[in-house]
């Protein structure tokens, strides 16, 4: 029950209104609901923190965040992954001030307690001289938050009652595995991620990966002018959007009629590739040519081949972004480039390259976004928007496509609201405590 029975109110509304394909401007950009969030959303779910290739070597860490808890992500001396808040237990200080690196020992500046890199406090200056036997270093260890994994990603929570991560994922893993299984191998981080403030609400990206086919032919116009992509705005809305039910993850696949299945793969590694699949998902996956995805609530995935010469395949390209909130409708944007680890060191560059002229944070298909996503943000935060709703009636009535070989609700064409009303129910769900 929410102790504040007006918002309790407008929470209820909202949801109903998502069944009814309407979802309101002003969440975009709002203190009370960003503060909600914190709260009953990122204290709760499941939040993205690091791929284990961040992490290769005992030693290594990154800092990240759980909602607005700053943690550190290492790997310990037996190779195990560790999230601890990144906070003393002695008077609060900030442990390690460092983005990434590589340390056995953390020691705080403020009065001198050491930690390991698992967490477990092991030096304390005066223990004999000033506690006279009544602190205990095992009782005050960092903060751990659980963590658990997928395929390399690893995620964390502090909610010790939240089911694991494979019912979290819910089936969405079948699509997810487009991006984590390139080759027997899996994928891995090409470099450090980019990252970058923007005025924009968290949601609005969450939902624009969460499978936007419909602002491609648009806002990325000039890349259909200049023969970037082999579709056109007549064939852009083939394909497919899958979601979830209840579990907020959605993707759009983008069909390109007379494209070739896995094209932008060197050929060795599609063959490796679709080892690592089952045969459903290699079905999917070669009529997919375009696929942008959101794992609920705020972690999204994107590949599609890119050419440096218009007209020709190039390489296929993966980026993996975190929408990190900060406040509301602004957010800390995390982009990595994921490549798979089987492939040469050419064909990683290339994709680094064709990640980093469309999706980097000066990459081209990224500003184009991000100038409409502020513009959408500072328009909810005004007077008028409380009372104004968007249409979210794309697909109400659309069966499910069940020629499709994948999970969950799967609509055509790719143009569709449907994983959008998914994710928003989710989310608000969340809000309500009933998720
Ligand atoms: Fe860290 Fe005192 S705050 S040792
Ligand atoms: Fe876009």
């Amino acid at each position: 029950q929410s102790e504040n029975p007006d918002m309790e109110a407008r929470l209820r509304d909202i949801r109903e209104g998502i069944d009814h394909g309407r979802f309101p401007a002003y969440v975009f950009n709002d203190q009370e609901i960003f503060d909600l969030e914190q709260e009953k959303l990122f204290g709760q779910a499941w939040t993205f923190l690091a791929h284990e290739s961040e992490i290769p070597k005992p030693g290594d860490y990154v800092t990240r965040y759980i909602g607005n808890n700053n943690l550190i992500v290492a790997r310990d001396e037996h190779g195990e992954i560790h999230a601890n808040l990144n906070m003393c237990r002695h008077r609060g200080n900030m442990m390690c001030k460092s983005e990434m690196g590589n340390a056995s020992h953390f020691r705080c500046s403020y009065h001198g307690w050491v930690y390991k890199n698992s967490g477990e406090l092991i030096g304390v200056p005066y223990l004999a001289e000033g506690y006279e036997g009544k602190l205990k270093r095992k009782d005050w260890g960092l903060v751990k938050a659980r963590i658990d994994t997928y395929e390399g990603l690893v995620f964390g929570t502090f909610n010790e009652d939240a089911s694991s991560l494979e019912d979290y994922l819910g089936g969405f893993q079948f699509y997810l595995d487009l991006y984590l299984k390139q080759g027997p191998n899996g994928s891995e981080v090409h470099g450090p991620p980019d990252h970058w403030i923007t005025e924009t609400d968290w949601k609005i990206a969450a939902e624009n990966f969460a499978g936007d086919g419909y602002h491609t032919p648009v806002a990325h116009q000039f890349g259909f002018n200049l023969g970037y992509f082999p579709s056109s705005g007549a064939t852009h809305s083939q394909g497919w959007a899958a979601s979830i039910p209840g579990k907020g993850h959605g993707i759009g696949l983008g069909h390109t009629p007379g494209f070739t299945p896995f094209a932008g793969f060197p050929d060795a590694l599609t063959a490796e590739i679709k080892k690592s699949l089952t045969p459903d998902q290699v079905e999917v996956f070669s009529n997919t040519r375009t696929a942008v995805g959101t794992v609920f609530p705020n972690l999204s995935f994107l590949m599609q081949p890119f050419s440096l010469i218009p007209g020709e395949t190039g390489v296929r390209f993966v980026t993996m972004r975190l929408y990190h909130p900060i406040g509301p409708g602004k957010c800390e944007m995390y982009s990595w480039c994921l490549v798979p680890k089987d492939a040469s060191d050419e064909y990683k560059e290339a994709a680094y390259q064709a990640y980093t002229l469309t999706f980097a944070q000066a990459g081209t298909f990224e500003q184009d976004d991000l100038e409409n996503w502020a513009r959408l943000t500072r328009m909810a935060k005004s007077s008028a928007a409380k009372g104004i709703e968007f249409p979210y009636l794309m697909g109400m009535e659309t069966e499910r496509d069940e020629d499709f070989r994948g999970p969950g609700h799967v609509v055509k064409p790719y143009v569709n609201d449907s994983n959008f009303r998914n994710l928003w129910g989710r989310w608000a769900d969340y809000l309500l405590g009933e998720a």
